[in-house]
């Protein structure tokens, strides 16, 4: 029995994407194709994203990159293969332009941990605190944030609050921990985390490193600050990936999302790259948020314009100052 386009709507609350069935034989990469042509539409995708899905994309990027490209695209509709709260993100800097998320369900169990009420109240408690949250937060979060920032800018962000104002860093704790070493400076943390790199086995990669001495350890910030004690380069996803083109290394242990290992052997085809491995047997190192998006939910949200990312005007205008501010302090600092 076949969906029809009108019941898959009517479902999509629940779904979180347009559940239709499909012709088994469609080729994708054509239809996506023809689809962003037709109507002008540009797909920005994660670096976490399926590799099919970052071949197909106009730009494939870290969260400050993908935020520059949607504020400066001139495409009609951004087609987002990343998360929610980056598609939200897309929405508040391109607010007249359709943004679609291919499955509304694509959360974030960092975003997810700060409930922007409970941080309403949590902030209270600190009414001389100005708020940093990392971009991997909802809207309504960032409606209540003074500056926004990414592991690309976060120690610049942090760096352009005077000295003596105290800083209210959410909502992961591991970023705010490494920043809190790397400026010096006292953060108030929230305490959120994100499941995939939290997932790392220190033990497992400590044997790793003694099988391979030569492999250079490469970490995102948002892993634990154990983990990041034994790492030879910390960065954003596009400065693990910049730094495995520049390093002489020609091993890497890669210590975030897998999907990262995509470019990087396209980018250095004769150098390996071994996940870090988690502290379990399951494939736990891969985002299962990002991971929801397919290229036939790709494909169904273009050709049906569904989901769309919808924000109210204030959660929009509020919401957007501390972005650009993010997106200022980048400028000034070349990044
Ligand atoms: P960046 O790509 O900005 O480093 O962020 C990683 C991430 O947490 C995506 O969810
Ligand atoms: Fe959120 Fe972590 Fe997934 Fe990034 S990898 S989207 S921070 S859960």
């Amino acid at each position: 029995m076949t969906t029809s386009i009108a019941t898959a709507k009517k479902h999509l609350d629940k779904t979180g994407f347009l559940d239709i069935d499909l012709d088994p034989e469609m080729d994708f990469v054509a239809e996506i194709n023809r689809l962003k042509k037709e109507k002008n539409a540009i797909i920005l995708a994660h670096y976490y994203q399926e590799s099919e899905i970052q071949d197909i994309a106009d730009y494939i990027g870290d969260s400050l990159g993908l935020s520059q490209q949607a504020e400066s695209t001139d495409a009609d509709i951004i087609v987002f293969a990343g998360v929610h709260f980056m598609a939200e993100t897309a929405k508040i800097l391109s607010p007249h332009k359709k943004v679609l998320l291919p499955d509304l369900k694509a959360g974030c169990s960092l975003a997810d941990s700060c409930p922007a009420p409970l941080f309403k109240k949590f902030k209270e408690r600190y009414p001389d605190h100005m708020v940093v949250s990392y971009i991997n937060c909802t809207a309504d979060l960032k409606t209540m944030t003074d500056i926004c920032c990414t592991s690309t800018n976060a120690v610049h962000v942090i760096e352009s609050i005077p000295k003596d104002t105290g800083i209210i860093f959410a909502p992961d704790r591991n970023l705010g921990a490494y920043l809190q070493k790397k400026t010096g400076r006292d953060l108030v943390l929230w305490n959120g985390t994100c499941m995939v790199h939290e997932i790392f086995s220190a033990e497992k990669i400590t044997k790793l490193k003694e099988r391979h001495p030569e492999a250079k350890l490469i970490a995102h910030p948002e892993c634990e600050a154990h983990l990041l004690e034994q790492a030879d380069f910390i960065g954003s996803t596009s400065g693990l990936l910049r730094y495995s083109q520049e390093s002489e290394a020609n091993i890497f242990i890669v210590a975030t999302e897998v999907g990262i290992i995509h470019q990087m052997e396209l980018k250095s085809p004769n150098k390996t790259f071994i996940p870090a491995p988690p502290n379990n047997t399951c494939a736990c190192n891969e985002c299962p948020h990002m991971k929801r998006n397919t290229m036939e939910k790709l494909y169904t949200c273009m050709e049906y314009e569904l989901p769309e990312i919808i924000l109210s005007d204030e959660v929009i205008r509020d919401g957007r100052a501390c972005i650009d501010r993010m997106l200022e302090i980048s400028a000034a600092a070349g990044l």
